[in-house]
């Protein structure tokens, strides 16, 4: 469902290796969600929301250490849309999640991937031009 694809690549190993991690905490979060054979899954399930979010944060924070190394200019606007996500990523209650809330996984996992893709796509694929 949610992988890395080659249109994604940034030409930065850094940053494309933390995409690529990315992707496949998602992918692991929604198999995890999907599979009707695990009960009790969902502790599992929230440990994996903390690690994309935390995984998210970090590599934020690394993107922009790595964008003031060479000076990008288009930086600011960068951290704005970070800053934004990270406020998204910051109101869902994670720990509240259990089986009734389940729909919260799916948004999580929908909004996150969606709005991953578009922002590599957009901007940080524009990094190393
Ligand atoms: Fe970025
Ligand atoms: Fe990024």
């Amino acid at each position: 469902m949610y992988e890395m694809k080659d249109e994604y690549l940034t030409g930065i190993e850094s940053i494309d290796n933390e995409h690529r991690v990315l992707f496949e905490i998602a992918e692991e979060t929604y198999q995890l969600r999907n599979n009707q054979f695990i009960p009790d899954k969902y502790d599992n399930l929230r440990v994996l929301l903390h690690k994309l979010k935390d995984y998210t944060i970090m590599h934020f924070d690394n993107e922009e250490k790595y964008m003031e190394s060479i000076n990008y200019k288009k930086m600011f606007t960068q951290k704005i849309e970070h800053q934004e996500f990270r406020e998204k990523l910051e109101s869902y209650d994670i720990d509240g999640i259990d089986e009734d809330t389940n729909y919260v996984i799916d948004d999580i996992l929908d909004y996150l991937t969606k709005w991953l893709v578009e922002h590599i796509v957009e901007n940080d694929k524009r990094i190393a031009e």
